[in-house]
C-alpha cells in the first residue's frame, strides 16, 4: 500500500511539473519515462524535433528477454528510477527526459540494429549499455561513429572503452576484478585454483587471464584451465578434470545463466572446493538455478545491498518500494549511469555529443550508490569491488577491497 501511494504521488508531481511546463517545454506523451521495449521505430516518430521545447531522449539497448534477461531488466528498471527522480525535480536544462529502451534480446545482431535505430531514426543524445562486454563492443563503434556518447554501466572488459572517445564507463574494470579475485582466494588460503571459463565471451576469456596472472603473482597455482561454450548443457569432461586437479578453489568467471548448471554438476561429481566468480554472477536468478549447489561460494560484485553506507540503503529503499524486490548491482549501475550522464549534460549545459563526452571525461568524485565515481584518462572508473558470500537462497555481504 505504501508503495501504491507512494507511486501515485511520484506520477502527480510529475504530472505537476508537466503541466508546468506544458506550455514551454512540453512533456510529449512520456507519462512513464520509459518505451521499454518497442523496437518497431515507432518511438522515432517526434525524433527530428530539436527544439528546446522537445524532451531529452536517451537510450538504452538491453537484454530485456533472452537467457540474460535480469541483467537488462534490472538496468532499466534502475534507470528509470533514476529518469523519475530526475524528471520530478525539473528535468535537466529546463527539459524532461525521455527513456527509449531497445530489447537485444541478448543478441549481436540486434544488438547492431537497435543502437543504430537509436543513433539515427531517435536521435537520442546518450546511449546507456550494454552490460555484457560482448554486446557493449558491437554498440560502442556505431556510437562513436554517429558522435553519441555512450556510458556502459557494467561492462568491465577494458576494450569497451578503448572502441573511441566517445565510449565510457562507470564500473571497475577486470583487470582489477581479477586481482580482487586473486586475493581473496589467496587470503582464504588457497593456492591451488582450476579455471572454469566460456571461451565465447570477451569478459570470460579476459577475466579467466586476469585472475591468472594475479593469483600466480602472489604466489598461487593454476592447476587446470577448462573451457564450455554458452548453452553448453554438460559440463562432464571439463568437470573430470577439475575432480583431477585437486583444487582447493573453482574459479568460474562466467554469466549466471551457465553458473547454475555448472555448480550442480560440480557437487553431483562429489567435488566441495569452493567456487569463486565475478560479477557476472549476480542474478537473484542464480539461487534457483544453482539451488543448495552454490551455497558457500563467493563472486566479486560492485556493490551490496547490505552495505550500510547512506547513498546505498537510500536506493535499496526506493527500489524495493517501486519494484518489490532487493536491487542487484546492475540496477544500482544503471541508476548510476543515468545520474552521472545527467550530470554531464549539466555540466556541458548543452545537449551536443561532443561536449558531453568532455564533461563525462571531466566526472570528478560524483557520489554514485556504487561508490565516488572518476572518470580517468581511459574513460574508466576507478572503484572498489565487495565480495559476496552465497547461501541459503541470498547474496551475503563479505568484504570490501579497494584499488591500490
Ligand atoms: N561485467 C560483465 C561483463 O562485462 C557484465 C556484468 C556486470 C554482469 C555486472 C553482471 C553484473 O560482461
Amino acid at each position: 500500500m505504501v508503495r501504491t501511494s507512494r507511486r501515485t504521488v511520484l506520477a502527480q508531481v510529475s504530472a505537476l511539473v508537466c503541466a508546468a511546463l506544458a506550455s514551454l517545454a512540453g512533456c510529449g506523451n512520456n507519462t512513464g519515462g520509459s518505451n521499454t521495449g518497442n523496437t518497431t521505430g515507432t518511438n522515432g516518430a517526434n525524433s527530428t524535433n530539436t527544439s528546446n521545447a522537445a524532451t531529452i531522449k536517451i537510450g538504452h539497448y538491453a537484454s530485456l528477454t533472452g537467457s540474460e534477461s535480469t541483467f537488462g531488466v534490472s538496468t532499466d528498471n534502475g534507470i528509470k528510477l533514476a529518469i523519475d527522480e530526475i524528471n520530478a525535480a525539473g528535468g535537466v536544462l529546463g527539459r524532461q527526459l525521455e527513456l527509449i529502451t531497445y530489447d537485444n534480446q541478448g543478441k549481436p545482431n540486434e544488438t547492431a540494429t537497435v543502437v543504430t535505430r537509436l543513433c539515427t531514426q531517435d536521435h537520442v543524445t546518450a546511449l546507456i549499455g550494454e552490460v555484457a562486454s560482448g554486446r557493449s563492443m558491437i554498440g560502442a563503434p556505431i556510437a562513436q561513429r554517429y558522435g553519441v556518447p555512450m556510458i556502459s554501466p557494467s561492462s568491465t572488459n577494458p576494450d569497451v572503452t578503448r572502441e573511441g572517445d566517445m565510449i565510457f564507463r562507470v564500473c571497475f574494470i577486470d583487470p582489477f576484478q581479477g586481482l580482487v579475485c586473486a586475493k581473496f582466494a589467496n587470503e582464504r588460503g588457497w593456492q591451488r585454483a582450476a579455471v572454469l571459463f566460456n571461451r565465447e565471451a570477451p569478459y570470460s576469456t579476459g577475466l579467466a587471464d586476469n585472475f591468472k596472472s594475479a593469483f600466480t603473482e602472489l604466489g598461487g597455482t593454476i592447476v587446470t584451465e577448462q573451457a564450455y561454450a554458452a548453452g553448453d548443457p554438460d559440463f562432464g569432461a571439463q568437470i573430470t578434470a577439475i575432480a583431477n586437479s585437486e583444487a582447493d578453489v573453482i574459479f568460474i568467471p562466467g554469466y549466471y545463466t551457465e553458473v547454475g548448471a555448472i555448480a550442480r554438476q560440480v557437487r553431483a561429481r562429489g567435488i566441495t572446493a569452493p567456487m569463486l566468480g565475478g560479477d557476472g554472477w549476480d542474478s537473484a536468478e542464480l539461487a534457483n538455478t544453482a539451488g543448495e549447489a552454490i551455497n558457500g561460494s563467493f563472486f566479486s560484485n560492485h556493490y551490496s545491498h547490505e552495505e550500510t553506507r547512506e547513498a546505498v540503503q537510500t536506493f535499496v529503499s526506493k527500489y524495493q518500494e517501486r519494484f518489490g524486490a532487493v536491487p542487484d548491482g546492475l540496477a544500482a549501475l544503471g541508476y548510476d549511469a543515468l545520474l552521472i550522464t545527467v550530470d554531464a549534460i549539466k555540466r556541458a549545459n548543452s545537449t551536443d555529443g561532443a561536449a558531453i563526452a568532455a564533461a563525462l571525461a571531466a566526472t570528478q568524485n560524483f557520489p554514485a550508490v556504487t561508490g565516488n565515481i572518476t572518470i580517468d584518462a581511459d574513460r574508466n572508473a576507478s572503484k572498489s569491488a565487495v565480495i559476496l558470500e552465497l547461501r541459503d537462497g541470498a547474496q551475503h555481504y563479505v568484504t570490501t577491497i579497494a584499488p591500490d
